[in-house]
């Protein structure tokens, strides 16, 4: 009779619309773990519209307004997004760039034929001044990576000099001529990109060794400048990559090792942006959760070379990646951006906060008009994309008290497969104000949270949410305004209890006191 009414209750339950997850929010861990705010940063390529078009319209443009050429309505967007750093100028372009190539007047500059990404003329008009004086029009940290791939050692190790000796050298008196008094001082620096790939096709034990050359000559014996160095990193779960690279490269000569992973349905078919399925919905939500697998391994690896936790995991790469809408070409890797897009990157930012002591560092990909992008431009005209929504919903965690969040969700799934429907994280501001960041992925049922928050004696919620009509939403130039957040109303506390009611793929971030 008992066991009758079980299964009725649980039949019930799965035609009740709704699943019921529930949580626990842990005090601080004893060594008081930071969400570090680079886990935030964001990726800008020479690749399609991300540069030119997107945050460049050279200085002579009359139609959109602009400082020294970049767009001011991108600098205020970027500005309230707070990104911590942006990376350049690639991708697979930066192991085909020559950094001197982008310096001294314009009308001098030579031109390069951009062979990854569509085979379009490249003239160096957008270069290292242009990017490092964005950078502090936005106040955010530079994150240059260098050409490892098709450069030399000594190329690099002059980018370096240039950008970064305020003393007298070769390198910063043609900085100097070229308009740029004091250095810019740039700490984090890419050692090639994907170097298994468009980086070189490099094994992992000849990389390890190409990286040790370049690292010893972008420093010096005690590298006393500082220079954070990042290695490059995995493809997603090629575990004996980051094994090679934890074992040969001596921690004295290694700040980061990254990693990229792209939520790809099937890199041959890929499928639309927006015009997805159900079961295409449902395998990209697998490949954005696969991220919580991937980190967990790389960590473990990390661990056991450098148990000290002194190199991070920088997750350089992460996205969802679709056809190129219809009619654009397809070396430029347009896409629009959707509410699944939203969920990639509420849970993505979930597991990375949750993996804080060792991810210190993440990069979008990317930032303008190129995979999932935040910001969409056409001409003059600019839009917010949902991923633009969530990323500044979440920057309340940037570099605050990480508070262990114990998630036991309901399942979100599908045919017979099963996913968690429900992901978390939880921080603590300066001003000791807790924030909790919720996605519920399942694109059919809401989802009852009860979460036991006794450990920090909470009183009020408030909170905000992102959610829309139907999952493949998303903002367009004619109505840029369909998707953005609103207040909610769903939290509520009794006791020691939260109770969230979040609706099908919704994002919430509550604001607890
Ligand atoms: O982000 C687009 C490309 O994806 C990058 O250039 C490369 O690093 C990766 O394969």
């Amino acid at each position: 009779m008992k066991k009758n009414l079980l299964g009725f209750l649980l039949l019930l339950c799965s035609f009740s619309g709704f699943g019921q997850t529930t949580a626990k929010l842990n005090a601080p861990t004893n060594q008081e773990l930071k969400i570090n705010k680079h886990i935030y940063g964001h990726f800008a390529e020479h690749l399609g519209r991300c540069i030119y078009g997107g945050f460049y319209v050279g200085e002579d443009n009359k139609k959109i307004p602009h400082t020294a050429g970049i767009r001011n309505d991108v600098v205020d967007a970027l500005k309230k997004l707070k990104i911590p750093n942006l990376r350049w100028p690639g991708g697979c372009f930066a192991d085909t760039y020559h950094w001197k190539d982008g310096i001294g007047p314009k009308s001098q500059r030579p031109t390069i034929v951009n062979s990854w990404w569509g085979g379009v003329t490249e003239n160096n008009s957008f270069g290292t001044h242009d990017f490092l004086n964005m950078c502090e029009l936005l106040g955010t940290e530079p994150y240059l990576a260098g050409n490892v791939g098709s450069g030399q050692v000594q190329e690099l190790a002059d980018w370096v000099q240039y950008v970064n000796f305020a003393g007298e050298g070769p390198m910063s008196k043609l900085r100097r001529a070229n308009g740029r008094q004091e250095p810019w001082k740039v700490k984090y620096w890419g050692i090639g990109n994907e170097a298994w790939g468009c980086g070189g096709n490099m094994t992992a034990e000849y990389y390890a060794n190409v990286y040790r050359k370049y690292a010893t000559f972008v420093s010096d014996w005690n590298n006393t400048g500082g220079i954070y160095r990042i290695a490059s990193g995995a493809n997603s779960g090629d575990y004996n990559w980051t094994e090679v690279l934890m074992k040969n490269i001596p921690k004295s000569l290694i700040e980061g090792v990254a990693l990229h992973h792209y939520s790809v349905i099937d890199w041959n078919k890929k499928g639309p942006a927006t015009d997805f399925s159900d079961e295409q919905y449902f395998t990209t939500m697998k490949r954005a959760l696969f991220m919580e697998e991937l980190v967990t391994k790389h960590i473990a690896i990390m661990d056991k070379y450098d148990p000290e936790k002194k190199v991070a995991l920088v997750v350089d790469e992460w996205g969802g990646w679709y056809d190129v809408e219809p009619g654009t070409n397809p070396g430029f890797l347009y896409q629009q951006n959707t509410m699944r897009d939203a969920m990639i990157a509420g849970v993505t930012l979930n597991i990375f906060n949750n993996h804080c002591e060792r991810v210190r560092m993440a990069n979008l990909a990317q930032a303008i008009n190129v995979l999932q992008a935040v910001i969409l431009t056409d001409e003059e005209k600019m839009i917010l994309t949902p991923t633009y929504h969530v990323m500044e919903m979440y920057n309340v965690h940037q570099d605050a008290t990480f508070l262990p969040l114990e998630v036991k969700s309901a399942d979100f799934a599908f045919n017979n497969e099963k996913l968690p429907a429900v992901s978390g994280s939880a921080s603590r501001d300066q001003q000791g104000v807790t924030h909790i960041t919720l996605v519920n992925i399942d694109s059919k049922k809401a989802n009852d949270i009860s979460i036991d928050v006794q450990a920090l004696k909470l009183k009020s919620v408030s909170g905000r949410i992102l959610t829309s009509k139907s999952i493949q939403d998303h903002n367009t130039f004619e109505k840029p305004n369909t998707i953005t957040p609103a207040n909610f109303k769903g939290a509520s506390i009794k006791g020691n209890n939260l109770n969230v009611k979040l609706p099908p793929f919704s994002v919430v971030v509550l604001e607890l006191k």
